[in-house]
């Protein structure tokens, strides 16, 4: 984990336009040298923000028509449920772009769980058949207990190295969730956490430089591997014990 992988904002807004722009730059230089770019989104509170920005503010820099938008995790629920991840970036991004439904890859909550993970799967396979990795750019949050995406404490997703996407029932949120695992994830050509708030200065740095011990702090199983392109987005709140 070099230090050059933590970029340190002041502030959460200095945090929400970094990541922005950083995305729009990575989508730039994909796009320069490839036919589409594909992004996987991350749901939770601090994503919405660089959803809203990238879409009302830089919106106007991409060619929406070769980007591709994928889901690294979804709730259990219809995609018009306040709850859906579907719908955060329905109403953050979609309302700012036009992208068309073609290059929308949302993971089905209204399905049967199972039915929709395997779904997916096949639909990562088909999307990337042939390439040796899957995404291009994948975003992740970080919760208070380390989870990321829905891989969280004490579930066997954590240490899932077969399949690409599962559905587990999640007590810690009482829910059921699709999500991508980690042999997924990993195969992403960057990775970029989005992590802010003193909430998560402790988890923060467990996941970084404590025991490795990922079925408490599942963030680890994506931190701790040498992929040479993870970027950690961090408020000085968030980075608190680790800068
Ligand atoms: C979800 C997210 C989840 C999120 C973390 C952090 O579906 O809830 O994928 O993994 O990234 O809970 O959320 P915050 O950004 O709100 O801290």
């Amino acid at each position: 984990m070099s230090e050059n992988n933590l970029k340190i904002q002041p502030n959460k807004a200095s945090l929400i336009r970094y990541a922005t722009e950083r995305i729009v730059r990575i989508a730039q230089a994909t796009l320069e040298v490839n036919e589409r770019f594909s992004i996987a989104l991350a749901g939770g509170s601090t994503p919405g923000p660089v959803y809203e920005m990238l879409g009302e503010e830089y919106g106007h820099l991409l060619d929406w028509s070769r980007i591709h938008l994928f889901w690294g995790d979804e709730r259990c629920v219809p995609p018009d449920d306040a709850q859906s991840n579907y719908r955060l970036v329905k109403d953050m991004l979609l309302r700012h772009v036009e992208i068309p439904d073609t290059n929308l890859h949302r993971m089905r909550g209204e399905d049967k769980p199972e039915e929709a993970a395997a779904a997916y799967a096949a639909e990562l396979q088909a999307f990337f058949q042939g390439e040796d990795e899957l995404f291009d750019l994948m975003l992740l949050g970080m919760g208070d207990d380390g989870h990321t995406a829905s891989l969280f404490p004490g579930t066997a997703a954590v240490h899932e190295q077969q399949r690409w996407v599962i559905a587990h029932y999640v007590e810690a949120v009482d829910m059921w969730r699709l999500t991508l695992t980690p042999p997924a994830i990993l195969k992403s050509s960057n990775i970029m956490f989005l992590i802010a708030g003193e909430k998560k200065a402790k988890p923060l740095y467990e996941v970084l430089h404590g025991t490795y011990q990922p079925l408490l702090y599942p963030s680890q199983v994506i931190a701790r591997q040498d992929h040479e392109h993870v970027v950690w987005v961090l408020d000085e709140a968030a980075a608190a014990n680790v800068q």
